[in-house]
Order: C-alpha cells, then sequence, then structure tokens
C-alpha cells in the first residue's frame, strides 16, 4: 500500500544559522546564487570549458601542477576511497597515522581495500612525531602511508611534509586527508611531496557539501595504471573518471561516465574564484586572525582549549566543556539563537565543543556575535554570573 500523503507540503524555508561548527561553513551568496545558473548537460561544451577551469583553479589551492585533480561526485568522503580503493590493492602493505576518529576511518577503508594495515597511533589531542613512520618503514616497507593533516575530532593539525620526506625515501607513496585543512592553511602538495591527497567543498573552500576535491600526482597515477587488477569500485575508478574529466594530451576527448553534478560544480568553481580573487595568502592570514581573535575571546571568558597550542588547528576550534555544564543544553541554546556548535567526538563526547572558523566565518563579526551568545548562554547556565 502507497505511504499516505499529508494533505500539503510547505515550501522550504530553511532557518538562517551562523554555522559554526566543523561545516558546512555558510556559503558566500555568489556561491548559493551559482547553483540557480541554468542547467547544461554534462557533455556540453560550455560545461567542459568549467571543467577545466575548476580543474585549474583547484590545482592552484593545491600546489600543485598535477593534471589528475578533480571534484568526485560524493562528499570528502568519496574523495578518500577514491585515493584508497585506487593505490592499494589486496595483500599491499599499508600505514596509517591515526591521532584521531578520522585516521580510524582511513585505516578502516584501506583494510576494506585488502591491505595489510599498520597503524601508528598518538593520543587523542597529540599528533604524530615523524620519526615514528620512519622506524616503522625501516621495520617493514609499504606502498603506502596515508595520513590525516587536519583531525577534526581532536582539533590537532599533524605535520605532514616531514613523513612525506620519509615516505619518498622508503619508495612508498604518501597519502593525506586535508579535508579540514584545504583552503584554510597551507597544503602545498608539490612543494611537501604528496602523492594524492582528499578534500571536501563544504568547509574552508566555503562551497555546499557534496564534492570531493582530489589531486593525484604522477608516482600515484603510476600506480594506479600499473594495477593488477582494476579497482573494487566502478564508480571512483580514476582509469574511467579521467576518460571523462580528459587525460593530459587528449582533453577534448570526453566520454560519458556518470552524469555530473552540474549545480555543485558551478557552486564550487565559484567559491574557487572567491579563493582566487582573495588571494591564498591572504585567506590563510584571515583563517590565522580569525583563531587569534577566537582564542583570545575564549581565554577571556575562563575557558580554555582541549587542543595543546603547539599543534592546534586554527579553524577547528576544540574547547573543553568546563565542568557541570550541559553540552547539550548550551548547543540547544545557541541553536535557538540562530548559531550552530559541535560537540565532541568518541572518547570527547560531552567534554569538548568544537567551534569551526570556515570560509566567510573566518570573520571579526561573525566570531564576536559567537563569543557574545556563548557568554549570555553560559551566564544562562549559572556558570557565570
Ligand atoms: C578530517 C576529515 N576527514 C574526512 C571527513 C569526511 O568528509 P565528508 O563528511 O565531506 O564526507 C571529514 C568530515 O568532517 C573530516 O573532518
Amino acid at each position: 500500500m502507497a505511504a499516505v500523503m499529508p494533505a500539503s507540503i510547505e515550501p522550504l524555508q530553511p532557518p538562517q544559522r551562523l554555522l559554526m561548527g566543523p561545516g558546512p561553513s555558510n556559503p558566500h551568496p555568489r556561491v548559493l546564487e551559482a547553483m540557480a545558473r541554468p542547467m547544461v548537460g554534462h557533455l556540453d561544451p560550455y560545461f567542459l570549458g568549467v571543467m577545466d577551469e575548476t580543474m585549474r583553479m583547484l590545482r592552484h589551492l593545491y600546489g600543485t601542477e598535477n593534471h589528475h585533480t578533480i571534484p568526485m561526485s560524493g562528499t570528502g568522503t568519496s574523495g578518500l576511497e577514491t585515493i584508497v580503493l585506487n593505490l592499494l590493492e589486496p595483500g599491499d602493505e599499508a600505514i596509517v597515522g591515526v591521532i584521531g576518529y578520522f585516521g580510524q576511518r582511513l585505516h578502516e577503508m584501506a583494510q576494506r581495500a585488502g591491505a595489510v594495515v599498520r597503524t601508528i597511533e598518538a593520543p587523542y589531542g597529540e599528533v604524530i612525531p615523524p620519526e615514528r613512520f620512519e622506524q616503522e618503514l625501516e621495520r617493514r616497507p609499504a606502498k603506502l602511508v596515508a595520513l590525516v593533516h587536519a583531525e577534526t575530532s581532536t582539533g590537532a593539525v599533524q605535520p605532514v611534509a616531514p613523513v612525506a620526506e620519509i615516505a619518498r625515501r622508503h619508495g612508498a607513496l604518501i597519502a593525506i586527508d586535508c579535508v579540514t585543512s584545504l583552503g584554510g592553511v597551507p597544503v602545498d602538495i608539490d612543494a611537501w611531496g604528496i602523492d594524492a591527497a582528499g578534500s571536501c567543498s563544504q568547509k574552508c573552500i566555503g562551497a555546499p557539501p557534496g564534492l570531493g576535491p582530489v589531486t593525484f600526482g604522477p608516482r600515484a597515477m603510476e600506480a594506479v595504471r600499473g594495477r593488477k587488477k582494476p579497482p573494487p569500485t566502478w564508480y571512483l575508478d580514476l582509469n574511467l573518471l579521467f576518460r571523462y574529466w580528459g587525460e593530459e594530451g587528449t582533453a577534448k576527448q570526453r566520454a560519458f561516465h556518470h552524469t555530473a553534478p552540474v549545480s555543485s560544480i558551478y557552486a564550487f568553481r565559484e567559491a574557487l574564484r572567491l579563493i582566487m580573487e582573495e588571494g591564498l595568502e591572504a585567506r590563510w592570514a584571515r583563517h590565522a586572525a580569525a583563531h587569534e581573535r577566537f582564542a583570545a575571546g575564549v581565554t577571556r571568558m575562563g575557558l580554555s582549549f582541549f587542543t595543546p597550542a603547539a599543534h592546534r588547528l586554527p579553524m577547528l576550534n576544540v574547547i573543553a566543556i568546563p565542568d557541570g555544564v550541559d553540552d547539550a543544553r548550551v548547543r540547544r541554546a545557541m541553536l535557538d539563537r540562530g548559531i550552530e556548535m559541535a560537540g565532541g567526538f568518541g572518547p570527547l563526547q560531552g567534554k569538548t565543543w568544537r567551534v569551526g572558523l570556515m570560509g566567510t566565518n573566518a570573520d571579526p563579526e561573525r566570531i564576536d556575535r559567537f563569543l557574545e551568545t556563548l557568554d549570555e548562554v553560559l551566564r544562562g547556565e549559572g556558570w557565570r554570573d
């Protein structure tokens, strides 16, 4: 029997929120407006031009000349699975750095790809000293070293350039999850010697969720082309995808693979255009200044950070919840005042709040509004007089 339809469904009227969680952040009005531009076909010559421009701007943002740099159709996770499923084959050795929840996910993805996976871990809030990767590779080589650059569950930034240097010296490929870092702090793929990286559209890039920007360097593509068997995924198969996005030198031959999410790519292109207009250095400086302002305000209020200052992310701030304060009630009161912030993950649930200062929200006025509102809510909770 068919489900009963309600008498009427009202038009969409989402509330206006200030999104100060770990993403999505609030897209710039130009980005939302780009989504409403006329639809064209995914093989329309106009859209092929949009794809090329998107690839060019994304390469600039990633600090790379890698041809194989595209937004995957799917959220950040799709990009990370693309990396893992294309680079690893059953029986391959992999080493995964785990400093929080998102490192654990990378570990699980590598296991599902059939790899023999070893982890190198650090406690929540800490990062892994690069020498530990050297010791592990000396003990037993690996085909791939994978780790998270900006661990959103703990607010820590893991140094990756020295790990890349170690991995390459030991003949391993190096891949990073820069879902939270790209667009907010430097991510310099070529200078750091990174072979593959995956990010998302909805955090510091400031587009809606739905795309997973990835980049693959020559060593990674050699591994992809040299596979014994095609990857176990058809949708995320890089060799098939670049028949659509265009291989180097054959850019005009575009074969259907899947129907690209045209409007999402319009929005992503506009978000990248805004980043190009602002300039990378200026954007990173804006995120750093936002963090300084936020940290000063938080400290003034008597709150403290969970993450040690030495490796604190500017765009994702993990705050310790004061004793006796009810996590859920405070977040609900913030939401009632139009502001989203997030709770802690895994062992940090109920103990921390996570506050994102990403994209358009890395902004003094928005930070002040957040701090004033949190102050008011905490006073209402009787924490401060
Ligand atoms: C570090 C990190 N990796 C991966 C993901 C997954 O990205 P998505 O939710 O876009 O699939 C997230 C999402 O917050 C993240 O913070």
